[in-house]
């Protein structure tokens, strides 16, 4: 049987945009719902684009009817964790509550395949700083919950219908497409590397460390960072999966090592050539010390081979699109 189209929300966000390229490179047809509060029109290329809202039930109904859907990812969500600690109910809302109405949307749709873009959050913090599938969920910030409970319902539904779902927990997303047509363009971004390649082309005076007391190797905290592309050709992997008939499933991508913010700055610098501009600061509310993953589930279950598993190389990516925006802003 032929395979139906697939509607990315979010597709015009960061994660989302390379996801689409990789999807069209492929040859799939796809249609991106995003409602461009946080994405870039020039960031689908010329994939097809509704400008629309997630939590639009008639929007979303139409998007499926119209294009043949039979496969959605939904990546369209806020993700900055110090803002949803601030303004929870903006989390729930928009993560959780539109979630709902989309996944109510697939249902009625008779769509078969949902690749959800969930969180490492959802561990708050494990023991160690390591967490796999089957540890505990705690979540210490709203963000984090906002992404759980979408996670409980789309398990619900795949229970009482036939839709199949694989949800991948991210880890520490970072770097752009190495041809440097999408990276991640959010104004105030918060997330480390973005910030630190702000800082190395000179759009900010100085990068932030948010607490240096923490019980890791050097006090500061530590994540386990993962390029993008690597992070898309997982959704790529569990498209083929789902086709292929494969159960539910739960996964954290990641690549399994951490480095703490200090070493990431050490990178940015060894990479740019420019030195990094430090403030020591308190910790930020809603960080965990640490948070690394065991990832060998995605290589078994889904065959994932990341090829980009190197921080050196995460940095350049970041940092060329970082200068590609200083030249051209979006
Ligand atoms: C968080 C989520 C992650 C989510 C991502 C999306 C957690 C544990 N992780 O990542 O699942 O996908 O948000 O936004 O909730 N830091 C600084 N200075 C800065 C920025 C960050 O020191 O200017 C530090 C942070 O304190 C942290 C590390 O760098 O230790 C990484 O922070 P960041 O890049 O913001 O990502 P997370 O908050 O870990």
């Amino acid at each position: 049987m032929k395979n139906g189209s697939i509607l990315v929300t979010g597709g015009a966000g960061y994660i989302g945009s390379h996801v689409v390229l990789q999807l069209r490179a492929r040859g799939e047809r796809v249609v991106v719902l995003d409602d461009l509060s946080r994405g870039f029109r020039q960031a689908v290329l010329d994939a097809p684009l509704v400008v629309g809202r997630v939590g639009d039930r008639a929007a979303v109904a139409e998007v499926l009817r119209e294009h043949a859907v039979d496969t959605v990812m939904h990546f369209a969500a806020y993700t900055i964790v110090p803002e949803s600690v601030s303004e929870p109910l903006k989390y729930y809302g928009n993560n959780t509550c539109s979630t709902r109405t989309l996944l109510e949307c697939c249902v009625e749709a008779k769509v078969a395949h949902f690749v959800f873009s969930s969180t490492a959050a959802v561990y708050g913090i494990p023991a160690e700083g390591v967490a796999s599938e089957s540890t505990p969920t705690a979540p210490i910030n709203p963000y984090g919950t906002s992404k759980l409970m979408s996670e409980w319902m789309l398990a619900s539904v795949a229970q009482a219908t036939p839709l199949r779902y694989a949800a991948l927990r991210y880890f520490n997303v970072a770097g752009s497409d190495s041809g440097g047509r999408v990276g991640q363009a959010t104004p105030n971004a918060t997330l480390l590397i973005k910030v630190a390649c702000e800082v190395a082309v000179g759009k900010r005076p100085h990068l932030s460390i948010f607490g240096t007391d923490y019980p890791t190797g050097d006090g500061t905290g530590v994540r386990d960072y993962i390029h993008v592309e690597d992070l898309a050709t997982a959704h790529l992997d569990a498209l083929t999966y789902l086709r292929g008939g494969g159960a539910s499933t739960i996964l954290n991508v990641g690549y399994g090592h951490g480095y703490s913010v200090r070493e990431v700055i050490d990178s940015v610098q060894r990479v740019t050539g420019r030195p990094i501009r430090v403030k020591e600061e308190p910790r930020r509310p809603g960080d965990p010390p640490a948070l690394v993953a065991r990832a060998e589930r995605i290589r078994r279950e889904l065959g994932w081979k990341p090829r980009l598993d190197d921080l050196d190389t995460i940095v350049r990516t970041a940092y060329a699109w970082e200068q590609r925006l200083q030249r051209e802003p979006w």
